[in-house]
């Protein structure tokens, strides 16, 4: 067996999905959150007008501090209970759910919009469409964001190119479209710039909550984590103090049938 063996892929996609809440506080502590004008065309602009949003596999917030500031009422639906503790403690204001998308613990059409930061690439597709359709409204939209690095800066792919690890794969959203499904209208794509505010050493904390990083044996994470380390220390637009961190966020939406 090697590593593109189906069940040897299949368990390491399990092992990372499961792999956040060990590090649920620097999670809350080191990603970045999602640009308000990605939530806001993902969610319709002006042909749609949601009230009551779920955010699916929510993690720790990032994306429900969002939806909040954009007034609407959100239900936080994630599997790990470290991560939705966190969640708890800074957003109060959510409704917070243990569930899965494949398992959503809501009525059906009980929400305008389902809201998936950072997460989709984890869930059994084939079980978690009929889901989502299940509990959204009749017209209502499934939203699917991603941030990623701005690999378009030199520096950066540079960086990326060192530091992946034997986990490290492609993600859904480096696709043109997501997976269709019956339920939903072909999906839209739509990219926005982002940043976040890094320093070389909490850009290494941003990358040990990655679950490719999570999820390797400790020599190969710290060998990794280490070469990051010297590389932001050597770089000239890392080695002092504070940089932004040049992000793009990607995001699928497709309307329900
Ligand atoms: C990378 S984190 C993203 C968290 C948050 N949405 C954000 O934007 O920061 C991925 C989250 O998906 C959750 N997750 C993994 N498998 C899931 C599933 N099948 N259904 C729902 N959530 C899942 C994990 O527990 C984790 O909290």
């Amino acid at each position: 067996m090697n590593s593109s063996t189906p069940g040897v892929e299949a368990a390491l996609h399990a092992r990372r999905a499961a792999s956040f809440g060990a590090k649920a506080a620097a999670y809350a502590a080191h990603r970045p959150d999602y640009p308000e004008k990605a939530l806001a065309w993902g969610l319709g602009g002006e042909r749609n007008t949601p009230e009551h949003v779920l955010d699916l596999g929510a993690g720790t917030g990032k994306l429900t501090g969002g939806l909040l500031a954009l007034g609407l009422v959100v239900t936080a639906v994630e599997p790990d209970a470290k991560m939705l503790e966190e969640l708890t403690k800074t957003f109060p204001a959510a409704t917070p759910l243990i569930g899965t998308a494949e398992n959503i613990p809501l009525p059906d059409e009980s929400v305008d919009a389902v809201v998936v930061g950072q997460a989709f690439h984890w869930f059994d597709l084939d079980r978690a469409y009929p889901e989502m359709a299940r509990v959204l409204k009749p017209g209502g939209v499934v939203v699917a964001l991603w941030n990623h690095d701005d690999e378009s800066v030199g520096w950066l792919a540079e960086f990326n190119a060192l530091i992946k690890t034997s986990a490290s794969r492609r993600w859904l959203s480096d696709y043109e479209s997501l997976p269709e499904h019956e339920a939903f209208e072909p999906f839209e794509k739509k990219t926005f710039g982002h940043k976040q505010p890094r320093t070389a050493e909490t850009l290494v904390e941003t990358l040990a909550t990655h679950s490719h990083m999570v999820v390797v044996p400790a020599e190969e994470r710290e060998a990794k984590l280490r070469t990051a380390r010297e590389f932001l220390d050597r770089n000239p637009e890392t080695a002092s103090g504070e940089f932004d961190l040049p992000l793009t966020t990607t995001v699928f939406r497709a309307r329900k049938r």
